[in-house]
């Protein structure tokens, strides 16, 4: 038999090959998704190989993270509990996804992921697989060995001889794609302690960044990013090009006690410099395109796709459902917008749209289209339920 592990180069993964081996007496196919994390992926499949892989598939779905699952995600506006960008939660059913299709090819009968058993990224990895694979089997190594520690990992993978790199690794948890970084675990794990300065990896420390703004003008079709500064760009190349610049002037840093699927709190921190960009700038094309209910609808759908995308529901009805609603409202939100960066934050300063609804005539103080008088009955109705409380209370004595 053979089954196919969602493989990323780890000790942890790595490890996983030689237990599968053993325990289930399986082959073992290393998939590893290249989502923009920047390993050195020959280096990936040597590693792969090495620990006993009889074969390893290695698959650039970098424009399919963005293209498939970011940009939509941006569009509809999802944050979770109002600070995380979902970097982590939203590369999960992509990764499941061409899991499945591996394990097709390969003719397999399970799969298997490294993620423990306190997270959220078991729930995603297995949800993922469900919605396309019903009938294939999922190992979980972490729930079943007994393996608790870093200690007690490089142990096995030295009785195995995995490979295990020389420099000492770093303290903390962490996860990379093209989209953010995440740092969990090590000291960040007391939340009354600040994160200290070394946990970041990609963005400068704001103190630290330019004493001079820098402006960007993004351009949006349809709600998707397609051109920085008036020049048109590439999915992957426009993502690395803002991460590049927010990272410069320190843009993106969260930290925050978040509530995991699976019941705990924990402490975590992000970089999300580009992806922070993009947010704001697309909530300012909306500020132009959109009329007030889908505006206040809109957040309702945003707060509602933040919780299934953090749940891994990614390919459920709900979220098709969803994305219908804001397929359709983002078909206005194209135009360009102009973002400050500056010292850790981006803001946005200016926008225009060939589906602006903002009419200069009715909004002018001097004049215009606007007929006061209109007013006057809008707030006689408007206030009318107030007026009929207050007779009621008044009539009662109780006023
Ligand atoms: N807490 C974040 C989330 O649930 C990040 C998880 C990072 N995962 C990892 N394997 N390092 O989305
Ligand atoms: C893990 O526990 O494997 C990583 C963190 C998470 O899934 O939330």
């Amino acid at each position: 038999d053979t089954v196919v592990l969602a493989y990323s180069g780890g000790l942890d993964t790595s490890i996983i090959i030689p237990w599968l081996k053993e325990n289930y007496g399986v082959e073992v196919v290393a998939f590893c998704a290249d989502l923009g994390q920047g390993d050195d992926l020959d280096k990936v499949r040597d590693k792969a190989f090495a620990s006993g892989a009889k074969a390893v598939v290695i698959k650039d779905l970098r424009q399919e993270f963005l293209t498939d699952y970011a940009f939509p995600m941006l569009k509809s506006q999802a944050i979770y509990e109002n600070v995380y960008l979902l970097g982590t939660a939203i590369a999960r059913p992509l990764i499941a996804k061409h899991l499945v299709e591996v394990a097709r090819e390969y003719h397999a009968t399970a799969v298997a992921h490294g993620a423990t058993g306190k997270g959220n990224d078991q729930v995603r990895f297995e949800l993922g697989v469900m919605a396309w694979a019903p009938d294939l089997k999922v190992i979980a190594p972490w729930r079943e060995w007994n393996i608790t520690g870093r200690n007690e990992a490089m142990a096995y993978a030295k009785e195995h001889n995995i490979p295990v790199s020389a420099t000492p690794s770093s303290p903390y948890s962490r996860d990379q794609n093209l989209w953010h970084i995440s740092h969990e675990g090590g000291v960040l794990e007391d939340p009354s302690v600040k994160t200290p300065p070394d946990v970041y990896t990609w963005t400068t420390d704001p103190l630290e960044a330019p004493n001079t703004p820098q402006w960007v003008r993004v351009g949006f079709d349809k709600g998707v990013p397609v051109a920085i500064n008036g020049e048109e760009r590439e999915p992957i190349d426009l993502m690395q090009t803002l991460n590049q610049l927010g990272a410069q002037h320190g843009i993106g840093r969260v930290t925050m006690v978040e509530n995991r699927l699976v019941g705990m709190k924990s402490r975590g921190v992000y970089e999300t410099p580009g992806g922070t960009i993009l947010y704001a700038a697309h909530h300012g094309l909306t500020s132009l395109t959109w009329d007030r209910e889908t505006q206040a609808f809109a957040q309702t759908v945003a707060l509602r796709m933040a919780r299934l995308i953090y749940d891994g529901l990614w390919f459920s009805a709900l979220r098709e459902s969803l994305m219908a609603f804001v397929n359709t409202a983002n078909e206005v939100v194209t135009g360009e917008v102009d973002v400050m960066l500056y010292k850790g934050s981006a803001t946005v300063h200016a926008m225009t749209s060939p589906f602006s609804l903002y009419s200069a005539d009715l909004a002018t103080f001097d004049g215009g289209q606007y007929n006061h008088h209109d007013a006057e009955g809008f707030i006689h109705l408007f206030g009318l339920p107030l007026a009929v409380r207050q007779r009621l209370l008044q009539q009662r004595g109780d006023a």
